[in-house]
Protein backbone atom coordinates (compact mmCIF):
# COMPACT_ATOMS: atom_id res chain seq x y z
CA UNK A 1 0.00 0.00 0.00
CA UNK A 2 2.76 2.36 0.96
CA UNK A 3 4.74 2.03 -2.30
CA UNK A 4 1.05 2.41 -4.12
CA UNK A 5 0.47 5.67 -2.10
CA UNK A 6 3.91 6.99 -3.20
CA UNK A 7 3.21 6.09 -6.57
CA UNK A 8 -0.22 8.55 -5.98
CA UNK A 9 2.24 11.26 -5.33
CA UNK A 10 4.51 11.02 -7.98
CA UNK A 11 1.66 10.95 -10.50
CA UNK A 12 -0.17 14.05 -9.03
CA UNK A 13 2.74 16.24 -9.42
CA UNK A 14 3.30 14.25 -13.22
CA UNK A 15 -0.40 15.39 -13.69
CA UNK A 16 0.17 18.86 -12.21
CA UNK A 17 3.03 19.52 -14.50
CA UNK A 18 1.42 18.51 -17.59
CA UNK A 19 -1.70 20.78 -16.34
CA UNK A 20 -4.15 18.40 -15.73
CA UNK A 21 -5.83 19.30 -12.38
CA UNK A 22 -5.58 17.33 -10.17
CA UNK A 23 -7.99 18.23 -7.39
CA UNK A 24 -10.39 16.67 -9.87
CA UNK A 25 -10.77 12.62 -9.44
CA UNK A 26 -8.26 10.38 -11.77
CA UNK A 27 -9.00 6.83 -13.01
CA UNK A 28 -6.40 4.52 -14.34
CA UNK A 29 -7.05 2.28 -17.17
CA UNK A 30 -4.63 -0.07 -18.29
CA UNK A 31 -5.17 -1.52 -21.95
CA UNK A 32 -3.53 -4.04 -23.68
CA UNK A 33 -4.04 -4.08 -27.58
CA UNK A 34 -3.90 -7.03 -28.84
CA UNK A 35 -4.60 -9.14 -32.38
CA UNK A 36 -7.23 -11.94 -31.39
CA UNK A 37 -9.79 -14.64 -33.26
CA UNK A 38 -13.43 -13.01 -33.52
CA UNK A 39 -16.59 -14.67 -34.91
CA UNK A 40 -19.16 -12.01 -35.22
CA UNK A 41 -20.54 -12.97 -38.22
CA UNK A 42 -19.57 -16.75 -37.96
CA UNK A 43 -16.56 -16.96 -39.84
CA UNK A 44 -13.48 -16.37 -38.39
CA UNK A 45 -11.74 -12.99 -38.61
CA UNK A 46 -8.36 -10.79 -37.25
CA UNK A 47 -9.99 -8.50 -34.40
CA UNK A 48 -7.98 -5.94 -32.53
CA UNK A 49 -8.85 -6.17 -28.92
CA UNK A 50 -8.54 -4.76 -25.67
CA UNK A 51 -7.37 -6.49 -22.68
CA UNK A 52 -8.87 -9.67 -24.70
CA UNK A 53 -12.54 -7.94 -25.22
CA UNK A 54 -14.05 -7.04 -28.58
CA UNK A 55 -15.58 -4.27 -28.28
CA UNK A 56 -12.89 -2.93 -25.73
CA UNK A 57 -13.62 -2.09 -22.15
CA UNK A 58 -16.27 0.60 -21.70
CA UNK A 59 -15.16 3.45 -19.69
CA UNK A 60 -17.38 5.10 -16.82
CA UNK A 61 -16.29 8.41 -15.62
CA UNK A 62 -17.95 11.64 -14.46
CA UNK A 63 -18.20 15.30 -15.21
CA UNK A 64 -14.25 16.62 -14.55
CA UNK A 65 -12.92 13.33 -13.99
CA UNK A 66 -9.00 12.85 -15.06
CA UNK A 67 -8.53 9.55 -17.17
CA UNK A 68 -5.22 8.07 -17.08
CA UNK A 69 -5.15 5.53 -20.05
CA UNK A 70 -1.98 3.67 -20.45
CA UNK A 71 -2.29 1.84 -23.86
CA UNK A 72 0.30 -1.11 -24.73
CA UNK A 73 0.30 -1.40 -28.68
CA UNK A 74 1.21 -5.10 -29.44
CA UNK A 75 -0.12 -4.84 -33.01
CA UNK A 76 2.62 -5.40 -35.46
CA UNK A 77 1.70 -1.91 -36.60
CA UNK A 78 1.44 1.96 -35.37
CA UNK A 79 -1.62 2.45 -33.27
CA UNK A 80 -3.64 5.51 -31.95
CA UNK A 81 -6.86 5.52 -30.20
CA UNK A 82 -9.27 8.63 -30.56
CA UNK A 83 -12.09 9.66 -28.11
CA UNK A 84 -15.45 10.49 -30.21
CA UNK A 85 -16.85 13.61 -28.40
CA UNK A 86 -14.15 14.21 -26.25
CA UNK A 87 -13.28 17.61 -25.98
CA UNK A 88 -10.13 17.71 -24.78
CA UNK A 89 -9.55 21.36 -23.68
CA UNK A 90 -7.01 23.27 -24.03
CA UNK A 91 -5.33 20.09 -24.77
CA UNK A 92 -5.50 18.82 -28.67
CA UNK A 93 -2.14 16.84 -27.62
CA UNK A 94 -4.61 14.23 -26.62
CA UNK A 95 -6.85 13.81 -29.62
CA UNK A 96 -4.99 10.73 -31.17
CA UNK A 97 -5.59 11.34 -34.22
CA UNK A 98 -2.69 11.73 -37.31
CA UNK A 99 -2.43 15.47 -36.65
CA UNK A 100 -2.33 15.68 -33.06
CA UNK A 101 -0.31 12.79 -31.59
CA UNK A 102 2.28 10.49 -32.83
CA UNK A 103 0.99 6.72 -33.70
CA UNK A 104 2.27 4.22 -30.97
CA UNK A 105 4.60 2.10 -32.59
CA UNK A 106 4.64 -2.14 -32.29
CA UNK A 107 5.63 -2.96 -28.96
CA UNK A 108 5.74 0.37 -27.41
CA UNK A 109 3.14 2.17 -25.25
CA UNK A 110 1.78 5.51 -24.65
CA UNK A 111 -0.03 6.66 -21.60
CA UNK A 112 -3.19 9.46 -22.67
CA UNK A 113 -4.20 11.90 -19.54
CA UNK A 114 -7.36 13.54 -20.60
CA UNK A 115 -10.05 15.44 -19.04
CA UNK A 116 -13.72 14.60 -19.16
CA UNK A 117 -13.70 19.04 -18.24
CA UNK A 118 -17.53 20.65 -18.30
CA UNK A 119 -18.51 17.38 -20.39
CA UNK A 120 -21.74 14.56 -19.72
CA UNK A 121 -23.53 12.50 -21.81
CA UNK A 122 -22.67 9.00 -24.38
CA UNK A 123 -19.58 8.81 -26.58
CA UNK A 124 -17.34 6.18 -27.69
CA UNK A 125 -13.21 6.05 -28.43
CA UNK A 126 -12.21 4.31 -31.31
CA UNK A 127 -8.84 3.34 -33.32
CA UNK A 128 -8.01 6.30 -35.95
CA UNK A 129 -5.33 5.02 -37.92
CA UNK A 130 -5.12 2.88 -41.12
CA UNK A 131 -8.26 1.02 -41.02
CA UNK A 132 -8.12 -0.58 -37.34
CA UNK A 133 -11.95 0.42 -36.96
CA UNK A 134 -12.99 -2.33 -39.34
CA UNK A 135 -11.13 -4.92 -36.87
CA UNK A 136 -12.69 -3.51 -33.61
CA UNK A 137 -10.77 -1.54 -30.91
CA UNK A 138 -14.00 0.71 -30.24
CA UNK A 139 -16.01 0.82 -26.71
CA UNK A 140 -18.40 3.30 -25.07
CA UNK A 141 -18.02 5.92 -22.77
CA UNK A 142 -19.98 7.53 -19.91
CA UNK A 143 -19.97 10.63 -18.57
CA UNK A 144 -22.14 10.56 -15.49
CA UNK A 145 -23.10 14.23 -14.14
CA UNK A 146 -21.51 15.15 -11.36
CA UNK A 147 -24.00 14.89 -8.05
CA UNK A 148 -25.01 18.10 -7.48
CA UNK A 149 -25.98 18.60 -11.23
CA UNK A 150 -29.50 17.04 -11.32
CA UNK A 151 -30.06 15.03 -14.77
CA UNK A 152 -33.99 15.83 -16.27
CA UNK A 153 -35.43 12.28 -15.59
CA UNK A 154 -35.15 10.06 -12.74
CA UNK A 155 -31.93 7.73 -11.64
CA UNK A 156 -32.50 4.60 -14.62
CA UNK A 157 -32.63 1.58 -13.04
CA UNK A 158 -29.79 0.37 -15.31
CA UNK A 159 -27.89 1.66 -18.12
CA UNK A 160 -26.91 -0.21 -21.51
CA UNK A 161 -24.36 0.66 -23.67
CA UNK A 162 -25.31 -0.02 -27.74
CA UNK A 163 -22.51 0.50 -30.12
CA UNK A 164 -23.88 -0.66 -33.74
CA UNK A 165 -23.07 -0.39 -37.13
CA UNK A 166 -22.12 -2.34 -40.42
CA UNK A 167 -19.29 -4.69 -40.54
CA UNK A 168 -17.31 -6.53 -43.14
CA UNK A 169 -16.15 -9.99 -43.17
CA UNK A 170 -12.71 -9.24 -45.14
CA UNK A 171 -10.00 -7.83 -42.68
CA UNK A 172 -9.09 -4.47 -42.09
CA UNK A 173 -5.70 -5.00 -43.94
CA UNK A 174 -7.59 -6.25 -46.82
CA UNK A 175 -9.91 -3.30 -47.17
CA UNK A 176 -7.32 -0.66 -46.63
CA UNK A 177 -6.03 -2.56 -49.69
CA UNK A 178 -8.61 -1.82 -51.87
CA UNK A 179 -8.59 1.66 -50.77
CA UNK A 180 -4.84 2.23 -51.09
CA UNK A 181 -5.62 0.69 -54.91
CA UNK A 182 -7.99 3.58 -55.66
CA UNK A 183 -11.26 1.54 -55.61
CA UNK A 184 -14.07 1.60 -52.99
CA UNK A 185 -15.42 -0.07 -50.97
CA UNK A 186 -17.63 -2.82 -51.67
CA UNK A 187 -21.18 -3.00 -49.18
CA UNK A 188 -20.71 -3.78 -45.93
CA UNK A 189 -21.99 -7.92 -45.10
CA UNK A 190 -23.73 -7.11 -42.12
CA UNK A 191 -24.39 -5.16 -38.87
CA UNK A 192 -23.48 -6.13 -35.28
CA UNK A 193 -24.60 -4.93 -31.86
CA UNK A 194 -22.16 -5.26 -29.31
CA UNK A 195 -19.51 -6.91 -31.40
CA UNK A 196 -22.59 -9.54 -32.15
CA UNK A 197 -24.47 -10.96 -35.59
CA UNK A 198 -27.91 -11.65 -35.14
CA UNK A 199 -29.70 -12.71 -31.67
CA UNK A 200 -25.99 -12.51 -30.46
CA UNK A 201 -26.36 -10.08 -27.43
CA UNK A 202 -28.80 -9.72 -24.70
CA UNK A 203 -30.05 -6.78 -22.65
CA UNK A 204 -31.44 -7.64 -19.42
CA UNK A 205 -34.34 -5.48 -17.73
CA UNK A 206 -37.09 -6.28 -15.45
CA UNK A 207 -40.76 -5.14 -15.79
CA UNK A 208 -42.10 -1.91 -14.38
CA UNK A 209 -37.75 -0.06 -14.65
CA UNK A 210 -37.04 2.14 -16.99
CA UNK A 211 -33.52 2.04 -18.56
CA UNK A 212 -31.27 4.07 -20.23
CA UNK A 213 -29.98 2.84 -23.53
CA UNK A 214 -26.83 4.74 -24.69
CA UNK A 215 -25.81 4.31 -28.62
CA UNK A 216 -23.63 5.11 -31.05
CA UNK A 217 -23.17 4.01 -34.65
CA UNK A 218 -20.01 2.85 -35.07
CA UNK A 219 -19.95 1.70 -38.13
CA UNK A 220 -17.45 2.87 -41.18
CA UNK A 221 -20.10 3.48 -44.30
CA UNK A 222 -23.82 3.12 -43.60
CA UNK A 223 -26.44 5.32 -41.26
CA UNK A 224 -28.47 3.06 -39.29
CA UNK A 225 -32.06 3.11 -37.85
CA UNK A 226 -32.38 1.24 -34.28
CA UNK A 227 -35.88 0.14 -32.89
CA UNK A 228 -37.27 -1.92 -29.83
CA UNK A 229 -40.12 -4.57 -30.79
CA UNK A 230 -43.05 -2.86 -28.83
CA UNK A 231 -41.88 -0.41 -26.81
CA UNK A 232 -41.12 3.34 -26.68
CA UNK A 233 -38.27 5.23 -26.53
CA UNK A 234 -38.03 8.51 -24.73
CA UNK A 235 -34.92 10.57 -26.17
CA UNK A 236 -32.79 12.01 -23.21
CA UNK A 237 -29.59 13.13 -24.51
CA UNK A 238 -27.62 14.02 -27.73
CA UNK A 239 -23.42 13.98 -27.46
CA UNK A 240 -23.53 15.67 -24.55
CA UNK A 241 -27.21 17.27 -24.67
CA UNK A 242 -30.02 16.98 -23.18
CA UNK A 243 -32.86 16.69 -25.51
CA UNK A 244 -36.69 17.37 -25.09
CA UNK A 245 -37.83 14.10 -24.53
CA UNK A 246 -40.18 12.92 -27.55
CA UNK A 247 -41.40 9.75 -28.02
CA UNK A 248 -39.80 7.73 -31.15
CA UNK A 249 -40.71 4.18 -32.37
CA UNK A 250 -37.38 4.41 -34.12
CA UNK A 251 -34.27 6.53 -34.01
CA UNK A 252 -31.78 7.27 -36.62
CA UNK A 253 -28.57 7.45 -36.20
CA UNK A 254 -25.61 8.57 -38.88
CA UNK A 255 -21.98 7.57 -38.65
CA UNK A 256 -20.08 8.30 -35.68
CA UNK A 257 -23.35 9.69 -33.69
CA UNK A 258 -24.97 8.78 -30.35
CA UNK A 259 -27.44 9.25 -28.36
CA UNK A 260 -29.69 8.14 -25.37
CA UNK A 261 -33.16 7.00 -25.20
CA UNK A 262 -35.20 5.63 -22.43
CA UNK A 263 -37.01 2.49 -22.38
CA UNK A 264 -39.79 1.55 -20.15
CA UNK A 265 -40.14 -1.87 -19.44
CA UNK A 266 -43.87 -1.69 -19.43
CA UNK A 267 -44.68 -4.78 -21.70
CA UNK A 268 -45.56 -8.64 -21.53
CA UNK A 269 -42.91 -10.58 -19.49
CA UNK A 270 -41.28 -11.95 -22.32
CA UNK A 271 -38.17 -11.28 -24.95
CA UNK A 272 -38.23 -8.78 -27.60
CA UNK A 273 -36.17 -7.77 -30.85
CA UNK A 274 -33.82 -5.06 -30.58
CA UNK A 275 -32.94 -4.22 -33.72
CA UNK A 276 -30.72 -2.31 -36.10
CA UNK A 277 -31.16 -1.81 -39.72
CA UNK A 278 -29.02 -0.14 -42.24
CA UNK A 279 -30.33 2.92 -44.05
CA UNK A 280 -30.43 4.86 -47.44
CA UNK A 281 -28.62 1.49 -48.98
CA UNK A 282 -29.85 -0.43 -51.71
CA UNK A 283 -30.27 -3.81 -49.78
CA UNK A 284 -31.37 -3.06 -46.38
CA UNK A 285 -29.28 -4.95 -43.98
CA UNK A 286 -30.89 -6.36 -40.07
CA UNK A 287 -29.47 -7.47 -37.28
CA UNK A 288 -30.83 -8.08 -33.85
CA UNK A 289 -30.55 -8.72 -30.19
CA UNK A 290 -32.58 -9.42 -27.49
CA UNK A 291 -34.62 -7.39 -25.14
CA UNK A 292 -35.09 -10.08 -22.05
CA UNK A 293 -37.57 -9.38 -19.40
CA UNK A 294 -36.29 -10.90 -16.28
CA UNK A 295 -38.11 -14.26 -15.62
CA UNK A 296 -39.00 -14.32 -19.09
CA UNK A 297 -39.44 -18.08 -20.37
CA UNK A 298 -41.09 -16.84 -24.11
CA UNK A 299 -38.55 -16.13 -26.43
CA UNK A 300 -38.74 -13.71 -29.63
CA UNK A 301 -40.90 -14.51 -31.88
CA UNK A 302 -42.56 -13.20 -35.44
CA UNK A 303 -40.22 -10.77 -37.81
CA UNK A 304 -38.75 -8.25 -36.03
CA UNK A 305 -40.41 -4.88 -36.41
CA UNK A 306 -39.33 -3.25 -39.82
CA UNK A 307 -37.82 0.43 -39.94
CA UNK A 308 -39.19 3.61 -41.73
CA UNK A 309 -39.86 2.44 -45.49
CA UNK A 310 -39.92 6.52 -46.43
CA UNK A 311 -36.25 7.90 -46.61
CA UNK A 312 -34.44 11.09 -46.28
CA UNK A 313 -37.85 13.35 -45.98
CA UNK A 314 -38.44 11.16 -42.87
CA UNK A 315 -35.18 10.87 -41.69
CA UNK A 316 -35.19 15.02 -42.42
CA UNK A 317 -38.00 15.52 -40.37
CA UNK A 318 -37.21 13.61 -37.51
CA UNK A 319 -33.85 15.21 -36.77
CA UNK A 320 -35.96 18.16 -36.83
CA UNK A 321 -37.33 17.23 -33.97
CA UNK A 322 -34.31 16.84 -31.58
CA UNK A 323 -34.29 20.01 -29.64
CA UNK A 324 -32.45 21.24 -26.65
CA UNK A 325 -34.62 21.21 -23.25
CA UNK A 326 -33.50 24.44 -22.31
CA UNK A 327 -35.00 24.06 -18.66
CA UNK A 328 -33.09 21.18 -17.88
CA UNK A 329 -29.53 21.87 -16.41
CA UNK A 330 -26.42 21.12 -17.84
CA UNK A 331 -22.64 20.00 -16.91
CA UNK A 332 -21.07 23.61 -16.62
CA UNK A 333 -21.47 25.91 -13.32
CA UNK A 334 -23.19 28.43 -16.09
CA UNK A 335 -25.44 26.08 -17.55
CA UNK A 336 -25.44 25.64 -21.61
CA UNK A 337 -29.25 26.35 -21.37
CA UNK A 338 -28.45 30.04 -20.48
CA UNK A 339 -25.96 30.34 -23.43
CA UNK A 340 -27.71 32.29 -25.70
CA UNK A 341 -25.98 31.36 -29.30
CA UNK A 342 -28.95 32.48 -31.32
CA UNK A 343 -27.70 36.30 -30.39
CA UNK A 344 -24.17 35.73 -31.49
CA UNK A 345 -23.73 37.11 -35.27
CA UNK A 346 -20.81 34.58 -36.58
CA UNK A 347 -17.89 36.82 -37.92
CA UNK A 348 -16.64 34.44 -40.38
CA UNK A 349 -19.18 31.61 -42.75
CA UNK A 350 -16.80 29.06 -43.30
CA UNK A 351 -18.32 27.02 -46.72
CA UNK A 352 -17.52 22.67 -46.99
CA UNK A 353 -18.69 20.87 -50.00
CA UNK A 354 -17.55 17.32 -50.11
CA UNK A 355 -16.76 15.42 -53.26
CA UNK A 356 -15.46 12.50 -55.18
CA UNK A 357 -13.01 13.00 -57.42
CA UNK A 358 -10.34 10.86 -59.01
CA UNK A 359 -6.62 12.04 -58.43
CA UNK A 360 -3.56 10.48 -60.35
CA UNK A 361 -6.31 7.24 -61.35
CA UNK A 362 -7.49 6.82 -58.01
CA UNK A 363 -10.73 7.30 -56.31
CA UNK A 364 -10.27 10.04 -53.81
CA UNK A 365 -12.71 12.09 -51.44
CA UNK A 366 -12.06 15.98 -50.98
CA UNK A 367 -13.69 18.62 -49.14
CA UNK A 368 -13.39 22.09 -51.46
CA UNK A 369 -11.78 20.25 -53.82
CA UNK A 370 -8.96 19.36 -51.29
CA UNK A 371 -7.97 15.19 -50.59
CA UNK A 372 -5.82 15.16 -47.14
CA UNK A 373 -2.95 13.75 -47.64
CA UNK A 374 -0.55 13.05 -43.76
CA UNK A 375 2.28 14.11 -43.58
CA UNK A 376 5.45 12.63 -42.31
CA UNK A 377 4.89 14.61 -38.65
CA UNK A 378 2.04 15.40 -36.54
CA UNK A 379 0.91 18.88 -37.23
CA UNK A 380 0.36 19.44 -33.96
CA UNK A 381 4.54 18.99 -33.48
CA UNK A 382 5.00 20.64 -36.51
CA UNK A 383 3.39 23.75 -35.05
CA UNK A 384 5.14 23.25 -31.19
CA UNK A 385 8.71 22.79 -32.67
CA UNK A 386 8.29 25.32 -35.31
CA UNK A 387 9.10 22.91 -38.03
CA UNK A 388 8.37 24.50 -41.81
CA UNK A 389 7.61 22.24 -44.81
CA UNK A 390 4.98 20.07 -43.82
CA UNK A 391 1.59 22.17 -44.22
CA UNK A 392 0.58 25.49 -45.63
CA UNK A 393 -2.26 27.34 -43.56
CA UNK A 394 -3.74 28.60 -47.08
CA UNK A 395 -3.80 24.98 -48.51
CA UNK A 396 -7.62 24.47 -47.93
CA UNK A 397 -10.01 27.37 -49.23
CA UNK A 398 -13.12 28.32 -47.17
CA UNK A 399 -15.50 28.02 -49.63
CA UNK A 400 -16.01 25.65 -52.23
CA UNK A 401 -13.91 25.73 -55.30
CA UNK A 402 -13.85 24.70 -59.50
CA UNK A 403 -11.22 23.19 -60.71
CA UNK A 404 -9.31 19.76 -60.62
CA UNK A 405 -8.84 18.21 -56.83
CA UNK A 406 -5.52 17.76 -55.72
CA UNK A 407 -3.61 16.25 -52.36
CA UNK A 408 -2.46 18.29 -49.65
CA UNK A 409 -1.59 18.59 -46.01
CA UNK A 410 -4.98 20.46 -45.74
CA UNK A 411 -5.22 22.79 -42.31
CA UNK A 412 -7.53 26.02 -42.29
CA UNK A 413 -6.42 29.06 -40.10
CA UNK A 414 -9.41 30.07 -37.16
CA UNK A 415 -8.98 32.58 -34.89
CA UNK A 416 -9.04 31.91 -31.10
CA UNK A 417 -12.46 33.00 -29.64
CA UNK A 418 -14.31 33.72 -32.97
CA UNK A 419 -17.91 32.63 -33.36
CA UNK A 420 -17.94 30.70 -36.79
CA UNK A 421 -20.60 29.73 -38.62
CA UNK A 422 -20.21 26.40 -40.80
CA UNK A 423 -22.38 25.22 -43.51
CA UNK A 424 -21.94 22.12 -45.03
CA UNK A 425 -22.94 21.57 -48.52
CA UNK A 426 -23.80 17.98 -50.36
CA UNK A 427 -24.24 17.44 -54.25
CA UNK A 428 -23.46 13.98 -54.15
CA UNK A 429 -26.40 11.48 -53.69
CA UNK A 430 -24.99 9.44 -50.77
CA UNK A 431 -25.41 11.30 -46.84
CA UNK A 432 -22.88 12.61 -45.54
CA UNK A 433 -21.80 13.15 -42.13
CA UNK A 434 -18.95 15.25 -40.40
CA UNK A 435 -17.78 15.31 -37.04
CA UNK A 436 -15.43 17.90 -35.43
CA UNK A 437 -12.97 16.99 -32.66
CA UNK A 438 -12.11 19.34 -29.66
CA UNK A 439 -16.27 21.10 -30.06
CA UNK A 440 -19.74 20.80 -29.73
CA UNK A 441 -21.27 23.13 -32.22
CA UNK A 442 -25.09 24.13 -32.45
CA UNK A 443 -27.09 22.40 -35.59
CA UNK A 444 -28.95 25.63 -36.73
CA UNK A 445 -30.44 23.94 -39.65
CA UNK A 446 -30.67 21.65 -42.46
CA UNK A 447 -32.70 21.43 -45.77
CA UNK A 448 -32.33 20.39 -49.33
CA UNK A 449 -30.97 21.88 -52.27
CA UNK A 450 -28.15 24.86 -52.04
CA UNK A 451 -27.88 26.77 -49.27
CA UNK A 452 -27.78 30.75 -49.24
CA UNK A 453 -27.64 33.49 -47.28
CA UNK A 454 -31.74 33.70 -47.48
CA UNK A 455 -31.42 30.09 -45.88
CA UNK A 456 -30.72 32.06 -42.83
CA UNK A 457 -34.34 33.15 -42.08
CA UNK A 458 -35.72 29.34 -41.63
CA UNK A 459 -32.46 28.62 -38.87
CA UNK A 460 -33.30 27.47 -35.72
CA UNK A 461 -31.63 30.40 -33.17
CA UNK A 462 -33.63 29.26 -29.67
CA UNK A 463 -33.20 25.26 -28.74
CA UNK A 464 -31.59 23.12 -31.43
CA UNK A 465 -28.57 20.86 -29.73
CA UNK A 466 -24.76 21.23 -29.47
CA UNK A 467 -23.14 18.14 -30.86
CA UNK A 468 -20.11 16.67 -32.43
CA UNK A 469 -21.05 15.22 -35.25
CA UNK A 470 -23.79 15.85 -37.98
CA UNK A 471 -25.26 14.67 -41.24
CA UNK A 472 -26.19 16.40 -44.51
CA UNK A 473 -28.50 14.59 -46.62
CA UNK A 474 -27.77 14.20 -50.48
CA UNK A 475 -28.35 17.60 -52.38
CA UNK A 476 -28.74 19.30 -49.24
CA UNK A 477 -26.85 21.29 -46.39
CA UNK A 478 -26.89 21.34 -42.82
CA UNK A 479 -25.30 25.04 -40.82
CA UNK A 480 -23.70 25.01 -37.44
CA UNK A 481 -22.70 27.64 -35.07
CA UNK A 482 -19.55 27.09 -33.58
CA UNK A 483 -17.30 29.37 -30.79
CA UNK A 484 -14.18 28.63 -31.19
CA UNK A 485 -13.26 28.14 -27.82
CA UNK A 486 -10.98 26.19 -28.02
CA UNK A 487 -7.38 26.74 -28.90
CA UNK A 488 -5.72 23.47 -30.44
CA UNK A 489 -5.03 21.76 -33.87
CA UNK A 490 -8.80 20.17 -34.67
CA UNK A 491 -9.63 17.12 -36.92
CA UNK A 492 -12.96 17.50 -39.31
CA UNK A 493 -13.83 14.74 -40.99
CA UNK A 494 -15.87 12.48 -42.71
CA UNK A 495 -17.21 9.51 -40.67
CA UNK A 496 -17.70 7.42 -43.28
CA UNK A 497 -14.34 5.57 -42.89
CA UNK A 498 -13.29 5.46 -46.68
CA UNK A 499 -14.03 8.68 -47.33
CA UNK A 500 -11.98 10.01 -44.63
CA UNK A 501 -9.39 7.57 -44.90
CA UNK A 502 -8.81 8.79 -48.98
CA UNK A 503 -8.97 12.40 -48.22
CA UNK A 504 -12.47 14.11 -46.94
CA UNK A 505 -11.04 15.58 -43.72
CA UNK A 506 -8.74 18.12 -42.56
CA UNK A 507 -7.68 20.19 -39.56
CA UNK A 508 -8.74 23.67 -38.15
CA UNK A 509 -6.04 25.17 -36.38
CA UNK A 510 -7.50 26.93 -33.36
CA UNK A 511 -4.95 29.79 -32.86
CA UNK A 512 -4.07 32.29 -30.34
CA UNK A 513 -0.99 34.52 -30.36
CA UNK A 514 -0.54 34.63 -26.64
CA UNK A 515 0.94 31.15 -26.44
CA UNK A 516 -0.34 31.60 -22.72
CA UNK A 517 -0.49 28.20 -21.06
CA UNK A 518 -4.29 29.47 -19.61
CA UNK A 519 -5.14 29.33 -23.22
CA UNK A 520 -3.63 25.36 -24.61
CA UNK A 521 -1.56 23.06 -21.86
CA UNK A 522 2.08 22.55 -22.41
CA UNK A 523 2.87 19.82 -24.73
CA UNK A 524 2.94 16.69 -22.44
CA UNK A 525 5.95 15.15 -21.06
CA UNK A 526 5.56 11.63 -22.15
CA UNK A 527 4.87 12.89 -25.63
CA UNK A 528 5.79 10.49 -28.28
CA UNK A 529 8.17 12.45 -31.17
CA UNK A 530 8.47 11.15 -34.43
CA UNK A 531 9.06 11.92 -37.78
CA UNK A 532 10.93 15.29 -38.21
CA UNK A 533 10.01 15.76 -34.32
CA UNK A 534 12.26 12.61 -33.28
CA UNK A 535 15.08 13.38 -30.75
CA UNK A 536 13.12 17.39 -30.09
CA UNK A 537 12.65 17.95 -26.31
CA UNK A 538 9.62 18.12 -24.86
CA UNK A 539 10.71 20.25 -22.40
CA UNK A 540 8.60 24.02 -22.18
CA UNK A 541 9.88 26.03 -25.36
CA UNK A 542 7.50 28.74 -24.10
CA UNK A 543 5.26 30.36 -21.33
C1 LIG B 1 6.13 2.98 -21.49
O1 LIG B 1 7.10 3.39 -22.44
C2 LIG B 1 8.06 4.29 -21.93
C3 LIG B 1 8.94 4.80 -23.04
O2 LIG B 1 8.81 4.10 -24.20
C4 LIG B 1 8.85 3.62 -20.84
O3 LIG B 1 9.77 4.52 -20.30
C5 LIG B 1 7.90 3.16 -19.76
O4 LIG B 1 8.59 2.43 -18.82
C6 LIG B 1 6.77 2.32 -20.32
N1 LIG B 1 5.82 2.10 -19.27
C7 LIG B 1 5.70 0.96 -18.64
C8 LIG B 1 4.77 0.96 -17.46
O5 LIG B 1 6.28 -0.02 -19.01
C1 LIG C 1 -36.87 19.43 -19.33
O1 LIG C 1 -36.16 19.18 -18.15
C2 LIG C 1 -36.93 19.34 -16.97
C3 LIG C 1 -36.05 19.12 -15.76
O2 LIG C 1 -35.02 20.06 -15.68
C4 LIG C 1 -38.06 18.36 -16.96
O3 LIG C 1 -38.84 18.54 -15.80
C5 LIG C 1 -38.91 18.56 -18.19
O4 LIG C 1 -39.89 17.55 -18.26
C6 LIG C 1 -38.08 18.52 -19.46
N1 LIG C 1 -38.90 18.95 -20.55
C7 LIG C 1 -39.11 18.24 -21.65
C8 LIG C 1 -40.04 18.82 -22.64
O5 LIG C 1 -38.57 17.19 -21.91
Amino acid sequence: MVRKSNLVCVFLLFLAINGINAEDPYRFFTWKVTYGDIYPMGVKQQGIMINGQFPGPQINCVTNDNLIISVYNYLNEPFLLSWNGLQHRRNSWQDGTYGTTCPIPPGKNFTYMLQAKDQIGSFFYFPSLALHKAAGGYGGIKIYSRPRIPVPFPFPAGDHTVLAGDWFKRGHQRLRHILDGGRSLPSPDGLLINGRGWNGYKFEVEGGKTYRFRISNVGLTTSINFRIQGHIMRLVEVEGSHTVQNAYNSLDLHLGQSASVLVTANQAVRDYYVVVSSRFTSRVLTTTAILHYKNSKIGVSGPPPGGPTTQIAWSLMQARTIRWNLTASGPRPNPQGSYHYGMIKPSRTIMLSNSAPWINGKQRYAVNGVSFVAGDTPLKLADYFKIGGIYNLGSIPDKPRTGNAYLATSVMHADFRSFAEIVFQNWEDTVQSWHIDGYSFFVVGMDGGQWTPASRTRYNLRDTVARSTVQVYPRAWTAIYIALDNVGMWNIRSENWARQYLGQQFYLRVYSPAHSWRDELPIPKNALLCGRARGRRTRPLRG
